[in-house]
């Protein structure tokens, strides 16, 4: 068996550099190292209809900003299969199947569906109630329609953030019961994290410790030079680093935390020439007289370096919006071809494909004594 790529993103907002160092970046890398039979990446709309039922107009928008995101980073679409979720209708079926081999406690154990129910406040206080009847069928039941997304394609591996492990052991298990329920017809995916430990989960540019659009400590991948440079100059940095002369600390400073993630080769050579490596800089930094805001302006280099190639791509996708549109449109068909042939084989493992059985129909037939 080769290995099936297969990832994907909620359209429930622009993309930003959380997203791109957990894993747009290793996408890439990975699409470019060639080594796969087939990979995918989608645009989850469904899901994100799931706790954005009331506002459709924001999803759809949002579709065409993730898309444009992935075009803009680099994802080919010769490549790669860029598709959207509901334009492949199987799925639905798929998640349906999967849906009578999950009960409603294991659901409730899903460390992600709990934590997203506190956060998005379906439930009032606590627990029990959050699992009550105000939280929407179709949310507690999404990662049900997540294993089908996997599974469609027989996906193997699947680069996503941490918060996604819970999702994808689920998927395992649906996977694992499918098969010795009905036969082995699907295959259990991987997850691939970022290897670089600090890429895992990005820290908002207030320090906090996630990026997210909600708290509203995120720089995007689409923003223009003049907001990355407000946003890097306003960041966190080391609260008892008062003076240029006092000792500083990096661990929990943003601005070295996205120095980790960010750095490459040459940096230092092409922007910072009195420094040879991150260590020499962030030795000096300790000792005490090393500014804050030399530092960011070191970053903000950085950070357009990688980010002007990214604009530039953006800035000629969006001059072809029909193009982009195109791309989608023919990803999606061919998302569904191959998720049609899935749930052939599923239907076949389950019984209930009566058409396409000629020997069903012989031999109730023949039980019948019809000719
Ligand atoms: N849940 C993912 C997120 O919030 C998006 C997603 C939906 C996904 N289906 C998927 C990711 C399948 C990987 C594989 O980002």
């Amino acid at each position: 068996m080769g290995k099936i790529i297969l990832t994907g993103d909620r359209p429930t907002g622009r993309l930003h550099l959380g997203h791109y160092v957990g894993s747009l970046r290793n996408r890439v890398l990975l699409q470019d190292a060639g080594d796969f039979d087939r990979m995918f990446v989608f645009i989850a709309d469904v899901q994100a209809l799931t706790d954005n039922a009331d506002n459709p107009e924001k999803v759809r928008q949002n579709v065409l900003e993730v898309a444009l995101d992935y075009l803009s980073v680099g994802l080919d679409p010769s490549k790669v299969t860029i598709f959207i979720q509901s334009m492949v209708p199987q799925l639905h079926e798929m998640t349906q199947y999967f849906s009578n081999l999950v009960t409603v406690a294991r659901l409730q154990r899903n460390p992600t569906v709990k934590t997203e129910i506190k956060m998005r406040g379906f439930g009032e206080e606590g627990q029990e109630q959050a699992f009550g009847s105000g939280v929407p069928v179709g949310f507690f039941t999404y990662p049900i329609s997540q294993a089908a997304d996997i599974c469609f394609c027989k996906a193997t591996t699947v680069p996503v953030g941490e918060d996604q492990e819970p999702m994808l052991e689920q998927c395992r298990e649906i996977v694992r019961s499918f098969n010795s329920t009905y036969g082995e017809v699907l295959v259990e995916p991987e997850i691939l994290l970022p290897s670089n430990l600090c890429c895992r989960r990005l820290p908002g540019t207030d320090g906090k410790a996630k990026m997210s659009k909600s708290l509203g400590n995120c720089i995007y991948l689409s923003d223009d030079p003049a907001e990355v440079k407000k946003k890097v100059m306003s960041m966190f940095t080391d609260p008892g680093h008062l003076r240029i002369e006092d000792p500083g600390k990096v661990e929990g400073n943003t601005v070295f935390t996205y120095l980790d993630a960010f750095i490459e080769e040459g940096d230092f050579e092409r922007f910072w020439p009195e420094y040879r490596n991150l260590d020499e800089l962030k030795d000096h930094y300790r000792r005490g007289g090393l500014g804050d805001v030399k530092c960011k302006k070191f970053l903000l280099a950085v950070l357009n370096d990688r980010l002007e190639p990214i604009r530039a791509r953006r800035h000629q996708w969006e001059q072809d919006i029909p193009g982009v549109y195109e791309i989608l449109r023919k990803g999606s068909e061919a998302a569904a071809a191959v998720a049609a042939q899935t749930l052939h084989e599923m239907r076949d493992a389950m019984k209930i494909n009566y058409f396409d059985d000629a020997a069903l129909i012989a031999e109730q037939a023949e039980k019948y004594g019809s000719r």
